[in-house]
Formats: C-alpha cells, structure tokens, sequence
C-alpha cells in the first residue's frame, strides 16, 4: 500500500523528493489547480516540466493521455522520472494511468486537491479514463508511490465541490463505521470537522483496499451507491443543464441503494429514513423524471462489478456494515429510482 500523508506539501513532499533520486519531474495540473494550488507547490520543486490541461470530465479521454505522453516523450523522460498529479479525481485517475503506462511504468505521487478526491479517488490504486460515453471504462490498478494529502487546498474549492465529496464520506461512513454516521448526520455542511474526516475515510479505504487491492471481493463494498449512482452520472454526462457531480449522483444512488436494502430486510426503517432524510437535507432532490429512469438502468449493465450479464450490488446490511455481490434485478433498481424521485409515495 502507498504511504498516504496529511501534512502540509513543504513537510511530506518535501521529506519524499530528498529521500528518492528521481531523473525528471512532471506536474500534471488543470487550469484551476495551475492557477490556485501549484503556486504553493512550485517552490519545493527542483526544475520540472508543467503539464497543464483543461479542467473537466470531458477531458478524461484517451485524447487527453496522448497530449501527457508526448509532454513526458518531449521532456525526454525516462523510467526514473516522477510525475506528481496535482488536482481532482480527473486528474488524479488520468495522470496516473498517464504514469502507469509510460514506458510500461513511472513512479508517481497524488496530489489530491478536492475533497473527493482527498477521501476516496487518489487512494487506493484505481487508474483510467472515460470511453465511448462510459465512466472509468478503460484503466488499470496501480498504487501510487505516495499519497501526499494538503488540507489547505480545501480551502480553494468551491461549496458546490466540497459537498460532492463529502457524499464519498457518507459513505465511508454508512459501510463502516455507525458512530461515525451518528456524528455527521446530525451536522450542517459548514459544521464537518474536516480534518476528521478526511483522516478517517482515508484510515477507512486504506483498511479496505489492503485486503483486497484489485477489487476481487471485499473492496467492492467501497461501490455502495456507486451502480446506480455512476448510471445517473453517466446519464447526464452530455447533459449541461442537468449535469450531476459526482458525489451528487452517488447521494442519489445511496438513497436508491438503501431503499433496495430496505426492501430486503437488510437495513430497518430507521436507517433507511435518516439516510432518505440526511442525504435530501444535504443534496436536495435531483428530480429524475420516469422518462429518466430506464436509460439510467440500462447504463446498469456496463457496471464493472458484473458478472454474466447479472447486475451485482454492494448493499449496506446495517449501520456501518456493508455486503457486496448482491444479485438485483431490473425491477428493484426501478423501484430504488422510483422510490428516489417520489414517484413511488
Ligand atoms: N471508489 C471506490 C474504490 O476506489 O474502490
């Protein structure tokens, strides 16, 4: 596992860069992360080439790496270079895979500067890019050399960014840890102790991906909310108007997902109505129409966790606890949508 550390840049990547000999340095950064997060993070470089894209999603494709490899082929880099991927979950899944796959491999380090990706994206080892219109469809498992986490580039993100990541920390929460949904979910947005949490979805995922890196049971549980979460994402892709971030889709997959769960007998009432209660508090309703609902479960099938064409979910069975390689089918995840828009009551 990489080493993960929530220290400010000028103490762990600085520690990091005098302890290796690395032959070049390349910072992979977006127009946002150049503009507001590498000024702090220059300064404790050596020489280095900026490699600068444009900010989005809609970067996160294939076109995109080709413009990284030449910049590192440009560079002259070679297999003891580093790259340091300096920004979101875009960045982050797409600089890695970019390093991952360079001269069949460099060394690289996250820098991640969101809240998502701070708790869920740049721990953990998963790489890629988007294809043809699905998610993440391309990639590879890769652990980064170093995770090197500032919590003072929380500080630039928008309240829009911030709550899309605290959806992964609901999470966290909901397949782990019961006394941790206890505390959140009685907090406002502007009431989170940050630090906290990010320490603990950090501590959380780290557990989780040890004993199982590459997704072959156990780490599958970190998908709650994500099967129909990422078909609502993908759903609105190439929407503007109605486009969802990426907590945001899986806020409305956990409520989806817990009332599937409900519908079980996996979780009580109880939970069920917080969740419902505390994710509508926080994300307000994404207001999916019945039109909407069977593209979003056909987008089901190319979910990465299936088998034989089976639709397989992680579905939490009690507060803090989680089961995964739950066969559904495609009338209950019509029934968790429903029942997510209202349609249903
Ligand atoms: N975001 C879930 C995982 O990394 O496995």
């Amino acid at each position: 596992m990489s080493t993960v550390a929530i220290a400010p840049l000028a103490e762990s990547l600085s520690a990091f860069l005098n302890n290796h000999d690395f032959s070049a340095i390349a910072v992979i950064a977006d127009n946002h992360t150049a503009k507001f997060c590498y000024p702090d993070l220059k300064p404790l470089l050596p020489k280095h080439t900026l490699v600068r894209i444009k900010a989005g999603e809609e970067q996160k494709h294939i076109a995109t790496c080709e413009l990284i490899w030449d910049a590192f082929t440009r560079s002259g880099f070679d297999r003891y270079a580093l790259v340091l991927n300096l920004g979101g979950g875009v960045i982050g899944d797409m600089g890695g895979f970019c390093a991952a796959t360079y001269k069949r491999g460099i060394a690289f380090a996250q820098l991640p500067t969101t809240l998502l990706a701070q708790v869920d994206a740049s721990v953990g080892g998963k790489l890629g890019i988007d294809f043809n219109g699905l998610k993440n469809h391309i990639g590879v498992f890769q652990q980064p050399n170093a995770v090197f986490i500032d919590p003072s580039f929380l500080g630039t993100l928008p309240e829009r960014e911030l709550r899309s990541g605290f959806a992964e920390v609901i999470k966290h929460c909901l397949i782990a840890d019961t006394a941790m949904w206890d505390t959140i979910r009685v907090r406002d947005l502007d009431e989170q102790d940050w630090p906290a949490l990010v320490a603990h979805s950090v501590a959380v995922k780290q557990r989780v991906v040890a004993q199982d890196p590459t997704e072959k049971g156990l780490r599958k549980i970190l998908n709650f909310g994500h099967t129909l979460g990422h078909a609502v994402e993908t759903y609105y892709l190439n929407m503007p108007r109605k486009r969802l971030l990426h907590g945001e889709a899986i806020a409305v997959g956990m409520v989806a997902e817990a009332f599937m769960a409900f519908q079980k007998d996996m979780i009580d009432q109880t939970l069920l109505t917080q969740i419902e209660d505390y994710l509508f508090s926080v994300y307000g309703n994404a207001r999916l129409s019945e039109a909407d609902i069977e593209p979003i479960l056909k987008l089901t099938k190319q979910d990465k966790k299936n088998r034989d064409n089976q639709v397989l979910m992680s579905l939490i069975d009690g507060s803090g606890s989680c089961t995964f390689d739950v066969p559904v089918t495609m009338a209950e995840m019509r029934r968790g949508l429903l029942f997510y828009s209202g349609l249903s009551r």
